[in-house]
């Protein structure tokens, strides 16, 4: 049986040491949150950050812009908010309705107040090994490692997804700790056979039962990023859970796991943003 990595009460810790910390600045840490349209899980996202920034005592401001709204009104807004000196962190809920350029769209972003760490700054800054705002999903990941003292020096570490928002940074922070890390991704011939390699297996697909026990090395540690839904239109993530548990050391639930991890980590990029901003 696997030790149960429960990011659920991580994310609680976190949160409340972040809400100790706000309380003691000059100015609550503010947080602006845009979301473009109406897609219904982006909506779910935003009102869970709001209620994040409620029990961290932050200042929320949220900004609903109809689908319609042009790339320009969006920049134009994300100008405005770069220049309030309240304002610490803007974060824009992906994704986009086509049409409008994501790319410009976070460039548009400050660093400095780009608490998603989407900015090729900060992305480029985690690449060199330089301070930068860390995205929150595999930031999260990391404190959960850490918390469970699972250290990658040395490990085989397996990602599987190369995305910017996970994959690839993911990778980039477990090569960090010195560990020994594998991209995979939909071309990769015989994933199996990678994946039995791992030490560490992170899976960030976004497909249910991309991992299966057999692709597993037995007492690996296996982190699931994914929230999808399967037939029976249950929440699950990219690794066939009750089998892996079997063959695992450790393993992420799907939901809470990495998810409130990464909720979590957003107060605290937030909160480092106006530690930055008051000096
Ligand atoms: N859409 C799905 N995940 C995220 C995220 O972490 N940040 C933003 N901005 N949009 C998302």
């Amino acid at each position: 049986m696997a030790t149960i990595l429960d990011g659920k009460a991580l994310a609680a810790k976190v949160k409340e040491q972040v809400k100790q910390e706000a309380e003691g600045m000059a100015r609550k840490p503010g947080l602006a949150v845009i979301i473009v349209g109406n897609n219904p899980a982006s909506r779910v996202y935003v009102n869970s950050k709001r209620k994040d920034c409620e029990e961290c005592g932050f200042l929320s401001e949220e900004y609903a812009l109809p689908e319609e709204t042009t790339q320009q009104e969006l920049i134009t807004l994300i100008q405005e908010l770069n220049g309030r000196a309240d304002i610490d962190g803007i974060l824009c809920q992906l994704p986009l309705p086509d049409g409008i350029d994501e790319e410009a769209v976070l460039m548009a972003i400050s660093p400095e107040k780009d608490v998603d760490g989407f900015h090729p700054m900060n992305m480029g800054a985690l690449l060199v090994g330089k301070d930068g705002f860390l995205p929150c999903t595999p930031y999260g990941i990391m404190e959960i490692l850490a918390e469970y003292n699972i250290d990658p020096k040395g490990k085989r570490c397996v990602v599987i997804g190369r995305s910017n928002i996970v994959g690839k940074p993911m990778a980039l922070l477990l090569l960090q700790k010195h560990g020994t890390v594998t991209i995979c991704h939909s071309r990769t011939q015989d994933l199996g056979e990678v994946c039995r390699t791992a030490d560490i297996l992170v899976a960030a697909v976004g497909k249910v039962n991309v991992v299966t026990a057999d692709m597993v090395k037995p007492g690996a540690v296996v982190i699931d990023v994914a929230m999808n839904r399967n037939e029976a239109g249950k929440l699950c993530g990219d690794v066939d859970y009750p089998a892996v548990e079997k063959v695992a050391s450790a393993i992420t639930p799907v939901p809470g796991g990495v998810g409130p991890m990464t909720r979590a980590m957003l107060m605290k990029n937030t909160l480092l943003a106006a530690q930055k901003h008051q000096g």
